[in-house]
């Protein structure tokens, strides 16, 4: 298959209208080259293999600049790319996967949108020998030989990290030393609101999770400052929700000290939400959030935002190089968490580099 065919399939599958027309496309693409895969095919070279990616959407710029990274290591390596937007349906998704093991690409790789459903269109690929590459978020699958390996983001870790540094924020410091200045004194407890991601993702409950599991384990050591957290919701990592659902939340509750908020889009919603109720963002009520967009990182330079944990989205180039081992039969490993940093009020912010997200 050509690159300009390819290139011309990724721009129908931008367009809704002409999603019908892409898998017509596909199935005569299919039926006029016969059966391309077979047995005894010799693995393609470095570069010149055929991944199919099925992305879940465009929610966020966190997610605009992941599908770049991928589009741009794919022209890097020339690698030809067959790329689906699901528009956050996983029915969308499972068609994409459907229509890749049909088209009989040489890998698979897609970003689950939720963390379930997804044995049969798997197993699909199983039997089709096309080798999977779980990306960004993970899946919850009893049969885990059912995908090569992940690459993305170790959500559990980012949820510890936000709550680690709230408890920094909230511990007053050394009172035995009077030459140091003392933070004012911490409520008790802490209350916090959750904005959590799509429900049923593996970052929401992750991120959850991880959060949590610190603020527990805090408990057990130490009986001040205590948090609870008295408010969750999902805005579905959007902006416009993380507005929605904070207007609401304020509208009920009127002792909030910390929001923590699963990506930045919804933080800035939220932001947007306080700032209209002249309540500070950063210094009446605490904000972590997640992603490390350029907006979020101006934010925590302004003091409108407390700490930013980043989320990695450049996997382009792994996902590639991951692809590629599988497209060469050759094993990879299982999982390959990104580096990820976390942004706070307590560091220097003139090092921070331009996020370009
Ligand atoms: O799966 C990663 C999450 O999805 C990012 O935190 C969020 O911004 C995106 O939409």
């Amino acid at each position: 298959m050509s690159s300009s065919l390819i290139a011309g399939i990724e721009e129908f599958a931008m367009k809704p209208f002409f999603r019908f027309s892409l898998f017509f496309l596909i199935l005569c693409c299919v039926s006029f080259s016969g059966c391309r895969k077979t047995a005894e095919k010799a693995p393609p070279k470095t570069g010149s293999f055929i991944l199919g990616f099925s992305q879940i959407g465009s929610e966020s710029a966190w997610r605009k600049r992941n599908t770049r990274s991928i589009q741009e290591a794919a022209a890097e390596t020339g690698t030809q790319l067959l790329f689906f937007n699901a528009e956050q349906k996983q029915e969308n998704q499972i068609k994409a996967i459907r229509s890749f093991i049909a088209y009989q690409v040489d890998v698979i790789a897609f970003v689950p949108i939720i963390s379930t459903g997804w044995r049969h269109v798997l197993e699909e690929a199983r039997d089709a020998g096309i080798p999977v590459l779980i990306c960004d978020r993970e899946i919850d699958i009893r049969d885990e030989n059912l995908y090569a390996g992940y690459i993305g983001n170790n959500s559990v870790q980012q949820g510890r990290n936000a709550a680690e540094f709230l408890i920094k924020k909230f511990t007053p410091e050394d009172t035995d030393e009077p030459s140091k200045e003392t933070k004012s004194p911490s409520p008790h407890p802490v209350r916090i609101v959750e904005l959590s991601g799509t429900t049923g993702s593996s970052v929401a409950i992750k991120r959850a999770q991880g959060f949590r599991d610190v603020l527990a384990e805090h408990k057990l050591e130490t009986t001040f400052p205590q948090f609870e957290i008295i408010y969750s919701e999902s805005g579905d990592f959007l902006k416009s929700k993380g507005y929605e659902l904070m207007s609401r939340i304020l509208d009920t509750f009127d002792n909030i000290n910390v929001i923590y908020s699963h990506n930045d889009s919804m933080t800035l919603g939220a932001i947007d939400a306080l700032k209209e109720r002249g309540i500070q963002p950063g210094a009446d009520i605490v904000i972590v959030t997640i992603d490390a967009e350029q907006a979020a990182i101006d934010a925590l330079k302004r003091g409108e935002v407390n700490c930013v944990i980043e989320c990695n989205p450049m996997l382009g180039r792994e996902i590639m190089k991951f692809a590629g081992s599988l497209a060469r039969g050759e094993a990879i490993p299982r999982i390959l968490f990104m580096s990820e940093k976390v942004f706070s009020e307590f560091d220097d912010l003139s090092k921070i580099q331009p996020r370009g997200y």
